[in-house]
């Protein structure tokens, strides 16, 4: 299986948002998202796993299921929930000109299932863009934060754990690393920043680089 890569179709924007659990991504979303529609654009904002109906019930598989769940299984899941969400909201949206902002894409799943796990990370990569028929953003912004500072604030806000967040420090470790050699091998594609910085430094830096998309 493999399956070539393409940058956003239409006149839309598609910006995703990576890091590991509790590095801000939400709170970027959020402030990019007022900005961008205070300057008039129409934003899309979303996520994944559970953009959509159908999405919502991978995600209840995903994250709350209580039993094992296989790695391919695993893989499967977001990649379905992906595949579903890209053709019901994501290309749509782009399609019209609209942009769109979403927490998480397909380098969580290279870097939770590919690096994380037990599969190689190519062999997610290529299922993902199989299942988006080749789909990437046109910036990833990835929030890198210690796992151990990002466990900090996770305990503050005092939820329970979905079964990754509840995984071990060393697999958020991995994950971590995966992220930065992700975002090394395509510099164009991603921003990368530090996630322990102030919020409104973070969110300055972001709009930064994407007035210069959208100029
Ligand atoms: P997220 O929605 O960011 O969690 P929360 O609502 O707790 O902030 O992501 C849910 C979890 O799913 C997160 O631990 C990362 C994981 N994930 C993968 O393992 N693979 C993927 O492809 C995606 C999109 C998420």
């Amino acid at each position: 299986m493999t399956a070539s890569a393409e940058p956003s179709p239409g006149r839309g924007l598609f910006i995703t948002f990576e890091g590991g659990d509790g590095t801000g991504k939400t709170t970027q979303a959020s402030l990019l998202e007022t900005w961008l529609t205070d300057a008039g654009r129409t934003v899309v904002r979303t996520r994944e796993p559970g953009g959509t109906e159908v999405g919502l019930l991978v995600r209840d598989i995903v994250l709350h299921h209580r039993g094992e769940v296989s790695p391919r299984a695993e893989a499967l899941l977001y990649a379905a929930d992906r595949a579903h969400h890209v053709e019901t909201v994501v290309r749509p949206a782009l399609a019209r000109g609209e942009v769109v902002i979403q927490d998480r894409y397909l380098d969580s799943s290279v870097a939770y299932q590919g690096a994380g796990r037990v599969l190689g990370r190519d062999e997610v990569r290529q299922l993902s863009l199989w299942a988006t028929e080749g789909l990437l953003p046109d910036l990833t912004v990835l929030l890198d934060l210690d796992p151990a500072a990002a466990r900090a604030r996770l305990d503050a806000d005092d939820k329970p754990f979905d079964r990754l967040e509840a995984e071990k420090e060393s697999f958020h470790s991995h994950v971590r690393e995966e992220f930065l050699a992700l975002a090394a091998a395509e510099p164009d594609r991603f921003l990368v920043l530090d996630a322990a910085q102030h919020p409104a430094e973070l969110a300055a830096a972001v709009r930064d680089r994407v007035a210069t998309l959208l100029a």
